[in-house]
């Protein structure tokens, strides 16, 4: 398949639209990552997306959406089922990286939701994004534009890397603001919990809400349940409500290893590691964000893949302190390391 480069222009953006009628897959930019789009509606197209991947099949997708006026129709029992919190939300966040997990309407196909009974909506903040929505005329099912397993892409090059020949267009658009993917809230407990940390933090929907916000269990703990992602295969006993969290996530070809500490200790862990793999060959690559958590969250992924290109066999990455934006972030940096914290 020849993947089409498309810019932004209205003739572009036009077209774009047209090949998701037609059932194609298109990535484009978000405020977020990139990422790889279908009709969320056509259960064919989306599980096509599926396969470009390489990724398992019960793994829901976040549906995009360029008006709040479309949330409704996807939601079981429409207004019915968005809380006064969910529309304190959605007013505060919306467009943004903010994703709502609502129940879902019969119209969402089950390869949309991975098999739930729920489905994740968003509205992305980005233009482009926006624009290539309301051309297509129909809500976007999308995932991150990225091989199964890989870091998610922030720039149109970065998709190529993965995607040059499996999908019919990339916009080619800006590199991506955030940097990091959209915080994901479950909203049909009744507790409103975090699935997946982001940009938009505990804290900061707490002070909205005025009440308690709830993290995932599996936010707080190692999961020792990692299953390989290109086969599918995960322990049978780890169902986190997020499917996306048992699988390995954002590894890069080198080995990332997290080193903790003081400016000092962390140059002495570093020092010794790079002495070490220097003796046996091996490239050491060394990345201190120090306290700028995000610049840290807009260029943790460009930075592994661009190490990765320059053929470093290890990186090594300053942890940060886990609190507010750093504890989204360190979620990414623990994965992309296996939980490699030294
Ligand atoms: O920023 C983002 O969210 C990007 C851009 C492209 O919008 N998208 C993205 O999609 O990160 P993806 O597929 O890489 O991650 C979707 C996450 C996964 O962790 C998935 O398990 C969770 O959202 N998710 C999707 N639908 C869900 C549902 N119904 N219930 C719980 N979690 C859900
Ligand atoms: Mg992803």
């Amino acid at each position: 398949m020849k993947t089409l480069r498309l810019t932004t222009s209205e003739e572009d953006i036009r077209k774009a639209g047209e090949l998701i009628v037609c059932g194609g897959l298109i990535a484009f930019p978000t405020e977020t990552v990139y990422g790889l789009g279908a009709d969320a509606l056509d259960q064919e197209a989306v599980r096509s997306v599926y396969e470009a991947k390489g990724r398992p099949s019960d793994n829901p997708m976040i549906v995009h959406i360029a008006d709040a006026m479309d949330l409704e129709p996807l939601v079981r029992n429409g207004r019915a089922s968005i809380s006064e919190d969910a529309l304190k939300l959605i007013g505060t966040f919306w467009p943004g990286p903010l994703t709502l997990v609502f129940p879902k309407a019969e119209s969402v196909p089950d390869a949309t939701t991975g098999g739930l009974d729920t489905v994740a909506i968003r509205m992305p903040s980005n233009e482009t994004a926006q624009r290539f929505i309301r051309a297509a005329g129909r809500p976007i099912a999308a995932p991150s534009a990225n091989l199964s397993g890989k870091p998610s892409p922030t720039t149109a090059a970065d998709v190529l890397e993965d995607m040059d020949g499996r999908i019919d267009g990339v916009i080619m658009g800006e590199q991506c603001d955030v940097g990091i993917e959209s915080t994901v809230l479950d909203m049909t407990g009744e507790v409103p919990t975090i699935l997946r940390p982001g940009l938009i933090t505990r804290e900061w929907l707490e002070a909205v809400l005025g009440k308690e916000v709830a993290l995932d269990k599996h936010l707080l703990e190692e999961p020792d349940h990692l299953a390989d992602p290109g086969d599918g295969v995960a322990d049978e006993e780890f169902a986190p409500k997020s499917p996306g969290m048992k699988y390995v996530h954002y590894s890069p070809d080198a080995k990332v290893t997290l080193l903790e500490g003081n400016d000092y200790e962390f140059r002495v862990k570093a020092t010794a590691i790079g002495l070490e793999a220097r003796k046996h060959g091996q490239r050491v690559a060394v990345i201190d964000y120090g306290d700028d958590v995000r610049g840290a969250a807009h260029r943790l992924f460009a930075d592994l893949r661009e190490f990765d290109r320059q053929g470093y066999d290890i990186i090594l990455i300053r942890t940060l302190e886990e609190s507010g934006l750093g504890f989204s972030v360190m979620n990414r940096m623990l994965k992309s390391a296996g939980y490699d914290v030294k």
